[in-house]
């Protein structure tokens, strides 16, 4: 397996493998990979004859106050999960390799970006949209990887692959859970013993609102108090939201009628963690 640094690199590997009549898969990350990125390379690995893995921190979808700097980051611990999963190419830019001083365009949306963590995080779908649309242009995939976990993530890069003809296929990979039921994910390293036992209340509170929803409550705000009243008996945890809206389109629903996402954002102490139910058939 290689690691790339330049657009130009990806492009003639990519070009290489074309050539010789190969597909190619792709997974976008921000790197520090855990084994949701991994459940996300296995099955690109099996859909795929190679695949990239791009390992890039996109200050674009960073807000001025966020983590862009503590953002954990170690490339040869991530060089050894691809070459483990059976990745082919990482491409590892830096910054001004993806943004030249001059860069003014950007891919940004109207709706699926305004609502859930679109309220606290303002300008982080803009970043999401532009750099995936550029990764979309640079490795030309057959088919590109996104967990669920970031439900909404996926829901505005389907959006966007559909309304801007991007010509590849959009894969949503379930999410990966500790023994415990805490989602993994890159942010979980900044929990301290006691904040990681207190970060369980995210996962408890949607398989309280799961169980709801299976005893055939479709009463939206009903559910909601429920999880948050249960959200609110930890101590360490403050609400940023607790929703649930339509799958598609993302809007607020008041009664369960069709596939809908149950999504919430608590921080714990200073970390802010997202988890969701996504209910297909109801
Ligand atoms: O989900 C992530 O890690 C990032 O938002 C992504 C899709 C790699 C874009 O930077």
């Amino acid at each position: 397996m290689k690691i790339v640094h330049t657009v130009d690199e990806v492009r003639a590997k990519v070009k290489e493998w074309r050539t010789a009549g190969l597909s190619v898969g792709l997974v976008p990350t921000m790197g520090y990979l855990h084994e949701g990125h991994k459940s996300l390379i296995d099955r690109a690995v099996a859909e795929n004859d190679k695949v990239v893995v791009s390992v890039f921190v996109n200050p674009m979808q960073f807000g001025p106050t966020e983590d862009l700097a503590s953002y954990p980051r170690d490339l040869q611990r991530d060089a050894a999960l691809c070459e483990d999963a059976g990745a082919d190419l990482i491409f590892n830019p830096e910054p001004e390799n993806m943004y030249a001083s001059d860069f003014s365009s950007f891919i940004d949306m109207n709706t699926l970006t305004t609502g859930l963590c679109g309220k606290s995080r303002p300008i982080h779908f803009r970043g999401v949209c532009t750099v995936v649309g550029k990764l979309f242009n640079i490795v030309q995939p057959d088919k590109a990887y996104f967990g669920q976990k970031d439900a909404q993530q996926l829901a505005v890069i389907r959006h966007m692959v559909n309304d801007l003809n991007f010509n590849l296929e959009i894969v949503g990979c379930p999410i990966i859970r500790e023994e415990d039921g805490l989602a993994k994910s890159s942010r979980n390293t900044y929990l301290n013993p006691e904040e990681r036992q207190a970060a369980l209340i995210l996962s408890k509170s949607l398989e309280h609102g799961r169980k709801l929803i299976e005893a055939g409550e479709r009463n939206v705000s009903v559910i909601i108090k429920a999880i948050t009243d249960m959200i609110e008996t930890e101590p360490l945890a403050r609400i940023d939201y607790v929703e649930i809206v339509d799958w598609n389109t993302l809007e607020t629903v008041d009664t369960i009628t069709g596939p809908v996402l149950n999504a919430i954002a608590v921080y714990i102490g200073k970390t802010r963690l997202i988890d969701n139910h996504i209910y297909e058939e109801v």
